[in-house]
């Protein structure tokens, strides 16, 4: 007898958006059916309304105030970022929990800093360890929100820092560091998306739960990044730095720096025969497909 098992029906949250785009196209070429929304998180109505009406077996939360033109905004934007970050997260989690639906949400590993316990080229952070930075709002609406919202049995928290796409769009690490007047020089867990994006749908799809740190293993400073960078797509690229305390003159929240352990995600990929490349390793990669693709 074969039996009826209904397919995977994506439907990802936060429809405009960057990371979502990005989702909406892999899961195409996966072959996946998937819709997107841009419906408010925070209107419960029209949240249980777009849930009914499209039924989907998985909800991909790509949506978040993160501040234009940076997370700055958020700073003078408090409530509008509770709103989105805090309210409207936990209420999407808790709709797709009514209706037995697992919820993917693209969550945030800025909420560490180094400390004495994880130093620069020490241990880094366990997905168990405490939120330790709150320098920015917009950070300390994410490490909040997540320590309720993984209480939650259908829900499962991906924690990404400084995504990277393999082109120069605006919100890609690379971009922005490339377009500083000045960039500091600090080694950070990094999100590869043609790396990660892939193993968030392998995820899903198994329905795993809990919350993982979601970026390629291992620390890359920014300088190691810049080199990359100019060895594999523009020659001519120069850069200068400055330190932490004279970046903190010219932004208005602080920055999350620090280095995630990913031994719970790549043990857990093994299991679907999925592997991350180590961080310097998949920026190599990263330019030299941006370079095959004539960006410059
Ligand atoms: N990019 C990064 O550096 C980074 C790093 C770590 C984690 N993340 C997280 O990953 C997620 C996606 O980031 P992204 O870079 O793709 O950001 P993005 O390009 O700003 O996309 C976020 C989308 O969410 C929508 N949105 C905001 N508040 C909403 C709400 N209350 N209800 C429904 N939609 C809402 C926005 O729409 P409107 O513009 O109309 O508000 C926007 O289209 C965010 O949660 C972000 O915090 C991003």
């Amino acid at each position: 007898m074969v039996l009826n098992v209904p397919a995977n029906r994506f439907l990802i949250w936060g429809g405009n958006g960057w990371v979502a785009g990005h989702l909406k196209e892999l899961l195409e070429k996966q072959g996946k059916e998937a819709y997107t929304t841009t419906v408010r998180m925070e209107d419960r109505e029209a949240v249980i309304r777009t849930l009914q009406e499209i039924k989907p077996t998985h909800v991909l939360n790509a949506a978040g105030c993160t501040g234009r033109p940076n997370v700055d905004w958020c700073e003078d934007n408090k409530e509008a970022t509770m709103r989105s970050n805090v309210i409207g997260t936990l209420n999407l989690t808790d709709c797709c929990f009514q209706f037995g639906i697992h919820c993917t949400v693209f969550a945030t590993g800025c909420i560490y800093q180094y400390d004495e316990e994880h130093p620069i080229g020490g241990k880094g952070f366990i997905e168990e360890d405490e939120a330790n930075f709150d320098g920015s709002f917009y950070s300390f609406t994410k490490a909040k929100v997540e320590a309720m919202m993984k209480f939650y049995s259908n829900v499962l928290i991906l924690r990404l820092r400084m995504p990277v796409s393999d082109d120069l769009h605006p919100r890609n690490f690379v971009t922005k560091i490339s377009a500083y007047e000045r960039v500091v020089d600090i080694p950070n867990s990094n999100t590869i998306l043609t790396d990660l994006l892939p193993a968030s749908i392998l995820l899903a799809e198994h329905s795993d739960t809990g919350v993982y740190n979601f970026t390629n293993p291992g620390a890359i400073s920014h300088n190691e990044v810049l080199t990359l960078f100019k060895k594999h797509v523009r020659p001519s690229f120069e850069w200068k730095n400055f330190t932490l305390e004279e970046q903190s003159k010219v932004i208005k929240a602080g920055r999350s720096n620090c280095k995630l352990d990913v031994t719970k995600l790549v043990n857990k990929l093994k299991e679907y025969n999925y592997e991350v490349p180590e961080v310097h390793d998949a920026y190599e990669a990263c330019f030299k497909r941006m370079a095959a693709a004539g960006i410059r």
